[in-house]
């Protein structure tokens, strides 16, 4: 049997949403596990990216036995219900660039436990893979809208729980995605972060979440304006990233931009707006990282309402 699972791409944090906010963007994986027949073949990893050979480095780096991370995730799934996986055959086949900040290993890690649990005859439920996810991810920011779609707030308490809900989000926001061509690990973003922060910058981080809350829910564009700021991680990560302040800069006093954030933990940047020329936050962020010598990709859409999808299976 074979199931593939198709996974939108997500961007987490949104400024002052550090680990907790995230939102489904129409990019996609596809990830198909098929349990083959001949006993004692192991596992089989296969990537294939859609995208140029910008990935290319990055696909070499990733482990194809045991240690990769949609193995893992569909290894503790099998175990969860007291089994081990034994042959199985997985193949991603990836749209969402790498190391970008986008939620590609999100999208891989909720579309093999999909897969898997398609094939174990469903035996978890939805807040079981959730749960899952977040073990193997390290946070549920963005696995959550992988699963979920659209714009999700999650989080995992003291006890392991998690909990999520899908809110609203305006779909007449554009949301124009900014991806350099340059690699940014997480861990190296999250390296970079303090252990404790001040008071007054928690506290900036706290009023400014409740804002973005409030002003997605009532699309209050000028309350976004003023929400989508953050002192938790962004202003760490801004050394790590050339031209990142700059953009940020640029699009501080246009009227229709209602804000511009990291994309997680970077480097895509995204750019929020409401009947705003699109070209020309293209040409502004487009110059000023040509200025760094960096090449961009950079594509608008509208929120992805549909999370992870089984398409075959
Ligand atoms: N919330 C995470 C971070 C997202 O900013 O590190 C990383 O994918």
């Amino acid at each position: 049997m074979k199931v593939s699972v198709k996974v939108p791409a997500t961007s987490a944090n949104l400024g002052p949403g550090f680990d907790s906010i995230g939102l489904a963007l129409p990019i996609y994986n596809t990830i198909t596990i098929e349990e083959t027949v001949l006993p004692g073949t192991g596992i089989e990893i296969n990537l294939m990216s859609e995208d140029d050979a910008l990935d290319e480095i990055s696909f070499e780096n990733i482990p194809r036995d045991e240690n990769n991370i949609v193995y893992k995730a569909v290894e503790m799934l099998y175990n969860s219900i007291g089994q081990e996986p034994s042959e199985l055959k997985i193949n991603i086949q990836s749209q969402i660039p790498i190391t970008r900040g986008l939620g590609s290993s999100a999208a891989v890690i909720v579309g093999g436990l999909i897969a898997a649990n398609k094939l174990l005859g469903s035996p978890a439920d939805e807040t079981a893979l959730l749960s899952i996810a977040t073990e193997v991810e390290g946070h549920p920011d963005n696995v959550a809208p992988a699963i979920l779609g659209g714009f999700v707030m999650a989080s995992q308490e003291d006890d392991g729980s998690i909990v999520y809900r899908k809110l609203n989000w305006p779909d007449e926001w554009d949301i124009t995605v900014c991806i350099p061509d340059f690699e940014l690990s997480t861990s190296i973003a999250r390296s970079v972060l303090p252990a404790q922060v001040p008071m007054a910058d928690a506290i900036f981080n706290a009023k400014h979440m409740a804002m973005l809350i409030h002003a997605i829910d009532t699309k209050d564009e000028k309350l976004m304006r003023v929400a989508l700021q953050d002192k938790l991680h962004q202003p760490y990560r801004e050394k790590l990233i050339p031209g990142m302040r700059e953009i940020m800069e640029a699009f501080k006093h246009e009227d229709g931009v209602l804000g511009c954030v990291l994309s997680g933990a970077g480097p895509a940047m995204l750019v929020i707006s409401h009947k705003y020329d699109i070209d020309k936050i293209k040409s502004t962020v487009k110059n000023i990282w040509e200025g760094q010598s960096i090449k961009a990709e950079i594509k608008t859409f509208k929120i992805e309402e549909n999370g992870a999808e089984i398409i075959e299976g």
